[in-house]
């Protein structure tokens, strides 16, 4: 069965064709980057109009590199929330029209649901089905959460952001030090060459305030609008001039292991009882939270699964792969299904 699933939740127009249960046969990411650089962040009107304009040729060339044709399509997946609501509706425009134009069915899948199994799209990974229950933790632009998965369909959120995620927070800071956007990858590349206990920024909140956040232990939930807040003191109290590379790379450092800290600390006390750990989202892509990740693994003897860099970022193979597992919502009706912009995690 081979299904074309199309991603628009936020700024990426991907395509991807994917055999079932999870074989990517192709998997076409369109980044909008350079439009909504010079703005510092995803703008919705630029975001809908550039997929509106691009979807029709990605998916073409999806099922170009896939070496497909229309008649090779059995099912058509795409993503109906989370995201921004006018990016969400131009592919699911688009899914209903070609499912009703080929009279083949649909499956309205939840992004966040994609980032959780992304890892598993990795040729060297195992299946899903022989790691239950393992933990999952998506760090993302969008959302940073914990959830605990005990089989195809079954998931708890044991954590979650109470403020920024942690992509944004990298962002943000990104933003005050004038580095560009997004900041995640250039902070990343700038850590590297920096001292990350230069300075100690904040690790977050919401562990102080003890008890539950929404149910939620309030020690497994993140939070990160703080540390921007303590980066802006910072500078404030502590100007870098000019050409001071050094001390640049050594505040990012800093800046990078706050986030970093609290995002494997939390991980760390999620795992208690679970042995494998699988991480995806644009933010698990950091070189900094891979090999922090790696060395908790290795001491803790727990399994790591991290998403292959291709489908760290939003894309359309992790879509199809929901479908293809049989999760998400397979509609009966094809216009039963609306843009679900505040869709939660653990809904199919
Ligand atoms: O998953 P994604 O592509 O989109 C959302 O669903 O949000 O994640 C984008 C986020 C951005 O905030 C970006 O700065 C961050 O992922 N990011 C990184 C790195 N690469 C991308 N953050 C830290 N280090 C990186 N290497
Ligand atoms: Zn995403």
């Amino acid at each position: 069965m081979n299904i074309l699933a199309i991603e628009t939740s936020c700024d990426e127009t991907s395509v991807a064709l994917v055999r079932k249960p999870y074989e990517v046969c192709s998997n076409v990411i369109f980044s909008q980057v350079d439009l909504h650089g010079p703005y510092g962040g995803v703008v919705p009107e630029i975001a809908c109009r550039s997929h509106v304009e691009v979807l029709p040729g990605v998916i073409e060339e999806g099922l170009q590199q896939a070496g497909a044709g229309w008649n090779d399509v059995d099912a058509i997946a795409v993503t109906y929330g989370p995201g921004l609501a006018s990016s969400l509706l131009v592919g699911l425009a688009a899914a209903k029209a070609l499912a009703m134009r080929l009279k083949k069915p649909i499956c309205y899948v939840n992004h966040l649901q994609g980032h959780i199994y992304s890892p598993f799209l990795a040729p060297e990974a195992p299946a899903p089905e022989s790691v239950f229950p393992f933990l999952s933790l998506v760090v993302s632009g969008g959302h940073t959460c914990l959830v605990r998965v005990d089989a195809l369909g079954k998931s708890t959120l044991l954590g979650q952001t109470i403020d920024d995620a942690a992509g944004e927070a990298f962002d943000k800071g990104a933003n005050l030090l004038g580095l560009g956007y997004p900041g995640g990858p250039i902070m990343d590349k700038l850590g590297r060459e920096g001292n990350p206990d230069f300075h100690a920024f904040p690790r977050g909140r919401a562990k102080r305030e003890r008890g539950l956040i929404n149910g939620m232990d309030s020690d497994l939930c993140f939070s990160y609008s703080g540390l921007k807040t303590a980066l802006l003191y910072y500078l404030k109290q502590n100007p870098i001039e000019d050409g001071n590379q050094q001390l640049l790379a050594d505040v990012v450092a800093s800046y990078q292991e706050a986030i970093v800290d609290s995002l494997v600390r939390k991980t760390a006390k999620a795992m208690k009882d679970i042995d494998t750990l699988a991480v995806g989202g644009g933010v698990s892509l950091n070189s900094r939270l891979r090999s922090r990740l790696a060395a908790y693994a290795e001491a803790n003897g727990k399994q790591l699964l991290l998403a292959q860099a291709k489908h760290c970022g939003d894309n359309a193979a992790m879509i199809g792969c929901i479908a293809g597992l049989g999760l998400g919502r397979w509609g009966d009706s094809l216009m039963d299904c609306d843009a679900s912009p505040n869709l939660r995690v653990t809904e199919q």
